[in-house]
């Protein structure tokens, strides 16, 4: 184990918060067959960032289970080649759910059959997404407006689907509706396997903080026996064990955290098991990331769309480099692959050598 100073704190760091390990109960949990371990942690589907490239490293730094970014059902009967491409999993990120959204029960049916044809571990349905587009057509987290379609649609589809199907959605459409706690239990009535909630209402958007609470109440409810996962705002192991302790959750989903920073996952899970913060990556960690990923996403989607899409991950992947501005401005401005290696191969020069200075003001 790498012993670290930084700031006052030395690594691995003991929380002065009251511990108690996630550890003391074995129970494992599932998703139908899926086995998770006793607390999973979940890549939260994310448009444009939870592609195949990254969920790589977010598995190999310690994410349980991945989800895909969410895919439109009329995208693909279409078979647009955007939505088709997809459905593409590597062999060495599962278990994973293939997320898809969509209102019309029949394009939602075909797109299971296309979804079950791509062989993930099961099928995830998107009633969260706040966005105008997907709302205005009763899509994503529309349809919170009219929870028997989001009944009937989901009945729907685990009939229609071998497939596991899980839900994720939010609190409800506004403060008013905020009916998660019946829905999920009438969501598992009708067979879906496990739900995710993120703790906000489709007004909010991303707004405020996220609120647990609801999320708490469902576990409290005796009739519910599916895997309940709590999503919104956790970025820190400290915050993982508050809410897994204050709301009893089966698992946590983590989203934006966990862009350009995919040890997250690895971060949060030792914090669970020991009460002990890891140190954060070394610079040469974080480089050899960001190069594997720029260069997955390149393979994957082409050379301008990787690089493209790598663009809002290089932040995280050197925040608290001193000076890292000039480099960073190369990273997220060129378009020609060449010249983004190299830059990463002078990052990595310049820092590896003022490791301690880039750890000290992480
Ligand atoms: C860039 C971005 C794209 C997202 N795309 C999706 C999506 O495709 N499907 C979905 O269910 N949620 C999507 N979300 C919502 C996240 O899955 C998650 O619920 C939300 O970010 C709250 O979790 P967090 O606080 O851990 O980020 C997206 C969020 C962000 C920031």
């Amino acid at each position: 184990m790498r012993k670290f100073t930084i700031g006052l704190r030395h690594y691995p760091y003991k929380s002065p918060i009251i511990y108690k390990s996630y550890n003391q109960s074995n129970k494992v949990v599932k998703i139908a067959n899926i086995e998770l371990g006793n607390f999973p942690l979940l890549l939260a589907p994310m448009e444009d960032v939870s592609d195949p490239p990254f969920r790589v490293l977010c598995k190999r730094f310690g994410a349980d289970m991945m989800y895909t970014e969410f895919i439109s059902s009329e995208g693909l009967i279409r078979d647009a080649r955007k939505s088709v491409q997809k459905l593409d999993i590597y062999e060495e990120e599962r278990p994973i759910g293939i997320q898809i959204f969509g209102a019309n029960l029949d394009s939602m049916r075909r797109s299971a059959e296309i979804v079950e044809a791509a062989k993930p571990e099961l099928l995830d349905i998107n009633y969260g997404c706040p966005v105008k587009k997907v709302v205005c057509k009763m899509a994503g987290a529309g349809i919170l407006q009219d929870i028997d379609l989001m009944v009937k649609l989901t009945d729907h589809i685990v009939k229609s689907t071998k497939l596991p199907v899980t839900v994720k959605t939010r609190l409800g459409w506004n403060d008013d509706t905020k009916f998660i706690v019946e829905v999920a239990e009438r969501l598992q009535d009708v067979g879906i396997k496990a739900i995710s909630i993120h703790g906000r209402t489709r007004k909010q958007m991303y707004k405020g903080a996220a609120d647990w609470t609801l999320i708490g109440r469902i576990k409290d409810n005796p009739r519910m026996h599916i895997p309940v996962f709590g999503n919104g705002d956790v970025d820190s192991g400290p915050k993982a064990l508050e809410m897994k302790q204050k709301y009893g959750v089966d698992g946590i989903m983590i989203g934006r955290a966990s862009i350009g920073y995919p040890w997250i996952f690895r971060e949060v899970k030792h914090y669970l098991e020991t009460g002990e913060e890891l140190a954060p990556p070394t610079v040469v960690e974080r480089v050899d990331a960001a190069r594997e990923h720029l260069r997955r996403s390149i393979e994957w989607k082409g050379e301008k769309l990787g690089i493209l899409e790598m663009r809002r991950h290089y932040t995280n992947y050197f925040r608290g480099f001193p000076s890292i501005k000039q480099y960073r401005m190369k990273l997220v401005t060129s378009l020609d692959a060449n010249e983004l290696f190299d830059t990463l191969d002078l990052v990595q020069s310049i820092y590896a050598n003022e490791e301690d200075k880039v750890v000290l003001i992480v």
